[in-house]
């Protein structure tokens, strides 16, 4: 990789992370950049929230993130997300990068960003849309679950599939214990695929 004359690499990706609540693979996403596999291929412009108060926008400031919101209570969607489109292109990101942002996305803002929104689905999207994953992987008693890291359409959870890797539940016994294993895959797949995808070594499958 060519390096500029002060040592840093040109053109890394500008990544924008959208969260709602936790923000643990916000925190994944960032160690990857500051340290791990993203770390010559990304830097991270923005992390925005629909919800002021998301406790993974202070663990973003912390770790020295820009970071940015708008409450989304009460808003229409299309509205809303016009707003959102507007304030993310303030900076200028190559990516738009999903990590547990509980929204479903308007076209408005999917056909803005179109091709360049990545998101993280605790199921096998083919399997199971839309929100509590681990619930569902839990109550059918599943002996594994797969995370899914996929493009965003239109559609809830329908976008090419980047990246998938197995959980292993055997023997998990509570709703907690599924949850961890998951996040632990999840905080791994989430950076190494967009790494791949950023060093172009992704196929993308439907
Ligand atoms: C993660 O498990 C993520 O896969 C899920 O929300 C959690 C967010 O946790 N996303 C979805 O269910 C999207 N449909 P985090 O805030 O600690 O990253």
């Amino acid at each position: 990789m060519e390096r500029g004359l002060g040592g840093e690499v040109p053109n890394k990706a500008r990544l924008a992370i959208l969260l709602s609540g936790r923000g643990s693979n916000m925190v994944a996403l960032v160690n990857g950049v500051q340290h791990g596999v993203l770390k010559d291929l990304a830097e991270v412009v923005v992390v925005f929230s629909n919800k002021p108060d998301a406790p993974g926008l202070e663990t973003a400031a912390a770790l020295g993130c820009p970071t940015a919101s708008l409450s989304s209570q009460g808003r229409k969607r299309e509205e809303f997300d016009a707003q959102v489109v507007e304030l993310l292109k303030g900076y200028q990101p190559d990516y738009v990068v999903l990590a547990g942002y509980m929204r479903i996305l308007s076209g408005t803002f999917v056909r803005a960003f179109a091709g360049r929104i990545l998101n993280i689905h605790p199921a096998d999207t083919h399997q199971h849309q839309g929100l509590h994953a681990y619930e569902w992987a839990f109550e059918q008693q599943l002996p594994e679950t797969k995370i899914t890291v996929h493009l965003v359409d239109e559609g809830l959870d329908t976008g090419p599939i980047l990246a998938q890797a197995p959980v292993d539940l055997r023997g998990a016994a509570t709703l907690a214990e599924v949850e961890r294993r998951g996040l632990a895959v999840e905080h791994q797949l989430y950076a190494d695929t967009v790494a791949r995808l950023l060093r172009s070594e992704l196929k993308i499958e439907k």
